[in-house]
């Protein structure tokens, strides 16, 4: 007789399988695992293994994991490596779509909790992705376009923002574009930049693509007043011709007192290996519950027992997709993606409007030491309002490589914009503390 997989698992019995992975030193709740007192910064700072050599300011490219994270990466991977097949079937909820006795909430939706927690949304609009890649990717191909339908973006955007509109388009005969929405960065300003969005919408677009603080300049956009732009031209449209606002939100994830859900915008992608400070090869898709029924999954997903069963009795799901359909299925680096909740509860010891002021200060503190010193540019606007973690420069006579190369020879990790036109880039974040950034701008001084 051969067993299918439900009846495999009735057979073996659930409780065996639980009291398995029960033994391998469950996680335990993030609020209760330390007693570290987060309102001293260097005690946060302290959470980071960061090597004290270096002078760490590019930790928005891809992050070190802080220690409740580093910790809960570890109890899970213990538990998996005592026992993969428990702690999967057991941890994702696995065996309670097969109709078995479960634990209490499988291991992804406690990250689309704290998640939802976080962002100031549902937990049942969060799907659970690798990266902001990978969640823009299954946006706009999850979207439906007819031929003479338009996306329209703009010239700021990140390669894989551009690179998820084009295959799209491509594969839906679908048309795209792309504006500038202010020429200098340095001088950015709010009211142009909505008026630019508004007279660009045209009666095909569809998709308006945006990036809410931009890697290749450092300008953060005004959201709402560019969503607010969008309703207004919705406004005597019917629901099909609606315009959508996609965004990359991943630089201002993390590092903004402003909820992602408050933003206005209808589609969210984030990477939350960055400033969000979650496991590497994690991020989050974003949408207000009833956007998600407008996108086809992409990738067969295991975090819904609704396909599944669908598949099962040999018919598609009956109801339209929900935002756990969209998180691609396939089995994953478990712990990390299991972690991530431990990221969102480090942010809320810490606190968002903290973390928000702190980076703010921090950068402003950066921006104008740079400005102060003769032949160095800061390309970024100094407006707080129009600025978030990424501060841009240029040092005369020197390439953007030269600069970086030149901090790096003085231990301070700076990066190049990886752009067209590129610039070198410092992200004073919460790695770093006051005198940590007058060494930076001392380095520049001395290169310039
Ligand atoms: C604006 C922007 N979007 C997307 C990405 C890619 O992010 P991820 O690694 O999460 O896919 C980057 C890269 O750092 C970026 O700067």
């Amino acid at each position: 007789m051969t067993l299918n997989r439900r009846d495999f698992v009735a057979s073996v019995g659930w409780s065996f399988l639980a009291s398995a992975a029960a033994r391998a030193d469950a996680p335990k709740p993030a609020a209760a695992a330390g007693a570290e007192n987060f309102s001293d910064w260097s005690e946060v700072r302290a959470q980071f293994d960061l090597s004290p050599e270096w002078l760490h300011f590019s930790q928005f490219y891809i992050v070190s994991h802080p220690r409740p994270v580093r910790a809960a990466i570890e109890r899970y991977r213990r538990m998996l490596d005592a026992n993969p097949f428990a702690t999967v079937e057991h941890g994702m909820g696995f065996a309670a779509f097969l109709g078995q006795q479960s634990q209490d909430v499988a291991f992804p939706v406690r990250v689309q909790q704290a998640a939802a927690q976080y962002l100031g949304g549902r937990p049942d609009e969060v799907a659970l992705t690798d990266s902001t890649t990978t969640g823009l990717a299954l946006i706009y191909n999850g979207l439906t376009f007819t031929p003479g339908d338009e996306i329209l973006t703009t010239t700021h955007d990140h390669y894989v923002h551009h690179e998820a509109i084009r295959l799209a388009a491509e594969r839906n005969g679908a048309s795209w574009r792309r504006i500038a929405l202010y020429d200098a960065p340095e001088a950015a300003a709010a009211e142009q930049m909505v008026e630019r969005l508004r007279g660009a919408i045209g009666a095909r677009t569809r998709v308006v693509g945006l990036t809410w603080v931009h890697s290749g300049t450092g300008v953060k956009l005004p959201m709402r007043a560019l969503t607010q732009a969008v309703a207004e031209a919705n406004r005597n449209r019917g629901e099909h011709e609606r315009v959508l606002v996609v965004l990359d939100a991943v630089h201002g994830f993390g590092n903004q007192d402003m909820p992602l859900a408050g933003l206005g915008v209808d589609f969210a992608a984030a990477g939350t290996h960055k400033w969000i400070f979650a496991p590497r090869g994690t991020g989050i898709i974003w949408a207000p519950e009833k956007n998600w029924a407008l996108l086809r999954p992409t990738i067969p997903s295991f975090y819904s027992s609704e396909p599944f069963a669908a598949w099962e009795d040999g018919h598609p799901p009956q109801t339209p997709t929900r935002a756990a359909w969209v998180s691609p299925g396939g089995f994953k680096a478990y712990e990390h993606q299991w972690a991530m909740a431990e990221a969102f509860e480090f942010h809320r010891r810490i606190g968002r409007a903290r973390i928000a002021a702190r980076i703010a200060a921090l950068n402003t503190q950066c921006k104008d030491a740079l400005a102060a010193i003769p032949r160095v540019k800061v390309l970024t606007p100094r407006d707080a309002a129009l600025s978030a973690g990424i501060i841009c420069f240029e040092v005369q006579g020197r390439t953007p490589e030269e600069t970086v190369q030149r901090l790096l020879e003085r231990k301070v990790i700076a990066s190049t914009s990886p752009y067209k036109v590129t610039h070198a880039r410092l992200a004073p974040s919460l790695v770093n503390d006051e005198r940590q950034v007058e060494a930076a701008v001392r380095a520049v001084r001395e290169i310039a």
